[in-house]
């Protein structure tokens, strides 16, 4: 294996999230507080606001009893947007779970300065491999992490496995149509460092096989296409700021990748939306 090919996707994606430029663009165009896809109340809607309108939409969908006796496992916490929300909101205890140190680091300064950090343990590790016994958490919550996992059968195994019996899933995932080839989309979604994403019908699938039986996906699918929209204009609008954050090269990349994500929203390719998940 050449010396910088990655041992696994966890060590990918944990590459991904810690060089500069990635993390420069999360954080100038996202706000750096959550960074997925946003649901957006209109077409010129700032990224942070629909992102965060995203976080709001899966707790409202949550089942269990949002408060502080509820315990979240987050799956790929990020920089720790939903964590905190979660605390701030309903006084939630939240263990996020991430790969990335880097990300973690700057997660638990952000807890302490908001005086959150005695209900959100930053943890950093594998989704893979969750660091808890089974039956630990009444909400598994992911956003936008799954499509690192190098094993996602694996990953929503372990989200079973910690979930108490009456616990409930709740994740967004990118994917691809169920008709889409999967080489269509290898130029899109090249960027990530992933190689192909999962369906809708992978997901069904996996979710009956750990035994959910109440399984929804609320299709968003249309929000994506703004998404990559907006964050298409932030970039070219924002180039003289963003110039300062990230390299020149990696701002020519994503200008030809951007593109690439609304050509394959428009065609149909990509889907997007939020499953809620229980026994
Ligand atoms: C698109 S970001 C989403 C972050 C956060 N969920 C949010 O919505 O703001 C994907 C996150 O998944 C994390 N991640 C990727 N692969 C992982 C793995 N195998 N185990 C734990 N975290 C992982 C990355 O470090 C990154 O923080």
């Amino acid at each position: 294996m050449p010396p910088d090919t990655p041992a696994s996707a966890a060590e990918a994606a944990r590459r991904y999230y810690e060089t500069d430029d990635v993390d420069g663009f999360y954080t100038t165009i996202w706000g750096g507080e959550d960074i997925h896809t946003g649901i957006y109340a209109h077409d010129h809607e700032s990224i942070a606001a629909a992102s965060r309108r995203t976080v709001e939409r899966i707790a409202a969908k949550s089942s269990t009893h949002l408060g502080p006796d509820g315990t979240v496992l987050d799956m790929g916490s990020g920089y720790g947007g939903a964590a905190r929300y979660l605390a701030d909101r309903f006084g939630c205890r939240t263990v996020a779970l991430n790969i990335s140190e880097m990300q973690n680091r700057r997660h638990r300064e952000v807890n302490a300065k908001r005086g959150l950090a005695g209900l959100i343990t930053v943890v950093t590790g594998s989704f893979e491999d969750v660091p808890y016994p089974d039956g630990s958490f009444d909400l598994v919550w992911s956003q936008e992490a799954l499509c690192h996992g190098g094993d996602r059968p694996r990953a929503l195994g372990e989200a079973a496995r910690v979930l108490k019996p009456e616990g409930q899933l709740i994740f967004t995932d990118l994917m691809a149509a169920d008709e889409c080839p999967p080489e269509t989309l290898r130029p899109v979604v090249s960027r990530l460092g992933i190689d192909a994403f999962a369906t809708p019908s992978f997901y069904r699938r996996q979710a009956s096989r750990l035994g959910f039986a109440h399984v929804d996906f609320e299709d968003l699918s249309d929000h994506l296409l703004t998404h990559y929209l907006r964050l298409a204009e932030e970039t070219t609008q924002r180039t003289e700021e963003l110039t300062g954050v990230i390299s020149p090269a990696y701002l020519d990349k994503l200008q030809d990748n951007l593109p690439r994500w609304i050509e394959a929203c428009r065609s149909g390719h990509l889907r997007w939306g939020i499953y809620t998940c229980r026994r």
